[in-house]
């Protein structure tokens, strides 16, 4: 019996950017490379290391960073050649390039193409603008869809798409809107990572706020009643508690067809929404903690599927022994009851309970 010799994966770093996003710990530096004396360091490099392994086929190369986007294809053609040189490539090598949507280019990206590259990894992070903003990214939501389509249009039919997710002041809705953005560009493949706060990093220095965690989203989805406060058109404020459910980034409550709350919030959708969770007086520490989450967002009436699946919604969490009573509960009040729903775009609290 012939022994087949185990595949490699080589891994090529290329660690500039255009500049460093406060949350990354990799080995990435923002700068101008010079790229010449770089590609000449790693072909010597790989020569110095392949002597025992040029029998290994190689299934797999990975061009990470940094930003490898921010290369030449000459440069990545350039190593591309000493690496056959050096090793064997397997029939079906796949190789791959992360690019930054920021440094995308239709020349770059059809001569990475031809230099051999056949799946690219592009940084999206996220469509929404407010959180690439908050990020530290160099590009916006539609340069990323627009470097998806540079991509496909330059010959790629591979690509995966990062994407982040728990970043600052997201709400659980706006992440899986991302995730349904990525997925109707139809990539191949989707990477979604939790922001961590990496040791060494601007952000751990400086956590920014309202990073939702996870103890968080579970006190705001299983909280028994929240107060609403609005305030009327001469400014007065008014807070009330309800019982709601949270579905599709918003907060749905019912209520009579009139009264203060819907008076106020046709003077000004504008609400903040409290859940408390635990409380623990310290009186030693002449202090209490809180367990507590604070909703900024918009309401708004609703009608039609949303405003039944709202009202399910109320059934499932509240009487979840009693659906089927709670069915015909909402046929017999239906025309007695609004249903609002209260828009996600800011969540902010403390969940951690000493
Ligand atoms: C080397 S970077 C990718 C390529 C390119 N530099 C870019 O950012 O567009 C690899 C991926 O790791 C993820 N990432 C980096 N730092 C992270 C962090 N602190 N927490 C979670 N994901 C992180 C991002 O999704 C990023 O796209
Ligand atoms: S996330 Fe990507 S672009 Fe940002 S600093 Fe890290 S490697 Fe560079």
């Amino acid at each position: 019996m012939k022994l087949q010799a185990p595949p490699l994966s080589l891994y090529i770093h290329i660690p500039w950017c255009v500049r460093k996003c406060p949350y990354c710990d990799f080995n990435s530096h923002a700068g101008q490379p010079d790229e010449e004396a770089y590609v000449e360091a790693l072909i010597a490099d790989l020569a110095a290391d392949t002597g025992d392994v040029s029998n290994r086929p190689v299934g797999s190369i990975f061009f990470g960073g940094g930003t490898p986007s921010l290369f030449s294809s000459a440069a990545i053609s350039r190593i591309l050649v000493a690496v056959r040189e050096q090793l064997q490539l397997a029939d079906d090598v796949e190789i791959t390039l992360e690019a930054n949507p920021g440094t995308a280019d239709a020349g770059h990206f059809a001569g990475y193409r031809a230099a051999g590259v056949n799946r690219l990894s592009i940084g999206v992070q996220s469509f929404d603008d407010t959180m690439l903003q908050r990020l530290g990214r160099i590009h916006t939501a539609s340069e990323a869809r627009e470097a998806f389509q540079i991509a496909r249009a330059a010959g790629f039919d591979n690509i995966n798409l990062d994407l982040m997710y728990g970043l600052p002041g997201q709400a659980p809705g706006m992440a899986i809107d991302d995730l349904r953005q990525a997925i109707a560009l139809r990539p191949e493949h989707l990477s979604w990572y939790q922001l961590t706060l990496e040791p060494n990093t601007a952000f751990h220095a400086t956590p920014p706020p309202a990073i939702p965690d996870d103890d968080m989203l579970g006190l705001l989805q299983h909280g028994e009643y929240g107060v609403l406060s609005t305030v009327d058109g001469n400014g007065q404020p008014y807070g009330v508690p309800l019982n709601y459910v949270l579905m599709n980034n918003g907060i749905y409550f019912h209520c009579a067809l009139e009264g203060h709350k819907l008076d106020n919030l046709a003077a000004n959708p504008l609400v903040s929404f409290c859940v408390v969770g635990r409380t623990n007086v310290l009186p030693a520490e002449f202090s209490t903690e809180f367990e507590s989450v604070i909703v900024f967002g918009r309401a708004s009436v609703i009608d039609g599927e949303e405003r039944y699946q709202a009202l399910t919604g109320l059934v499932d969490k509240y009487s979840p022994e009693f659906v089927a009573e709670g069915s015909a509960y909402i046929e017999k009040f239906d025309s007695q009851t609004r249903v609002v729903r209260v828009t996600i775009e800011k969540m902010t609290g403390k969940a951690k309970f000493s």
